[in-house]
């Protein structure tokens, strides 16, 4: 009983006015999605990742197949109060500031007041937003209005997260956050289901992901056992001399070995995001504070001089 989601050769065919075939959306999908993994669900645009998303949460009907989550129906409503659901574009009532949007979505499932108040504290506290709770989500950058969508998404503290593309159109920055959080919602014991046509971006944090193409599914299984190359060895070596590394190359290569050497380079996003962070660090050491310090203790002075000179 530790499948929070499963489908069985699950079809969605939509049809057009006449009945006939329009698109096979999704096509006999068997997918499992286990308690407490984040599970990613990859594919090209117009794969049917979004289209699977709404079956699971009960907004389509399927063609034919079966889908359960918590082994339920996702119509049942006991489901859907158990799922927490981040669009691929949030709805944001934009003249509402963030902690008026988590109190609105609080009420909408019927949240005590005293509730909706220490979960909108703790959820804007976890996506970082409590120093922007007064303004306007109108105001948001993109990447702050995938988090307030995120933080609304949790208000009813569900077990199963799905987000649909949640780093789309985001930069290496909101991206970082995003997978961040979805890291935290994994320590909490959640089960997070993302949906992606970006690989880079959730291979790093999915424990499994399946792999869809024109609605079918072509491969499933852990990010390392799709991925591991199981006839290459790669050692990484740091601290000795040159002749040391050739002495061993040389004894890789007298067993027949294929062997390749070479000095390996960050991804322009790790390098991006550590030259980001050094900066940050740097202005962080002369943070605001000890400005006004540093200024109150020359006017301090000043005013001295002032009094003695007086
Ligand atoms: N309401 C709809 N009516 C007709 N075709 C649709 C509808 N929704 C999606 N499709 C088609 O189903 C296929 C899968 O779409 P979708 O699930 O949105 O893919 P993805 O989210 O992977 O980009 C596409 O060919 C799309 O055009
Ligand atoms: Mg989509």
């Amino acid at each position: 009983m530790d499948a929070v989601v499963e489908t069985i050769g699950l079809k969605k065919v939509f049809r057009d006015f006449w009945h006939r075939d329009k698109a096979r959306a999704v096509d006999d999908l068997n997918l499992t999605v286990r308690r407490g993994e984040v599970f990613g669900l990859l594919g090209p645009n117009g794969s049917g990742k979004t289209t699977t998303i709404k079956l699971l949460l009960g907004l389509l009907f399927p063609t034919s197949g079966t889908v359960r989550v918590f082994g339920l129906s996702p119509r049942n409503i006991s489901v859907k109060s158990r799922i927490g659901f981040l669009p691929e574009e949030s709805y944001l009532y934009k003249y509402l500031n963030a902690n008026e949007t988590m109190d609105f979505y609080g009420r909408l499932f019927g949240l005590s007041s005293s509730e909706r108040k220490i979960r909108t504290e703790k959820l804007l506290k976890m996506s970082g937003l409590m120093p922007s709770r007064r303004r306007p989500v109108g105001e948001y950058s993109k990447g702050m209005a995938r988090r307030i969508g995120l933080a609304q998404a949790l208000i009813n503290d569900p077990d199963l997260v799905i987000m649909d593309e949640p780093t789309s159109g985001l930069d290496p920055i909101g991206r970082q956050e995003v997978r961040q959080l979805v890291l935290e919602l994994k320590k909490l014991g959640k089960t997070v289901l993302i949906s992606s046509h970006l690989l880079a971006d959730v291979e790093d944090i999915c424990d499994r992901i399946a792999i869809l193409y024109a609605g079918r599914l072509i491969a499933e299984g852990s990010v390392k056992e799709l991925l591991t190359r199981k006839d290459v060895t790669h050692i990484s070596v740091s601290g000795v001399p040159r002749s040391t590394v050739e002495r061993v190359v040389n004894a890789l290569r007298d067993e027949s070995a294929k062997v390749d050497v070479n000095t390996p380079m960050s991804s322009l996003e790790e390098f991006f995001l550590s030259a980001i962070r050094d900066l940050e660090s740097a202005e962080r050491q002369k943070s605001p504070v000890e400005q006004v310090k540093i200024a109150s203790a020359d006017e301090k002075q000043s005013v001295i001089e002032r009094l003695t000179i007086d």
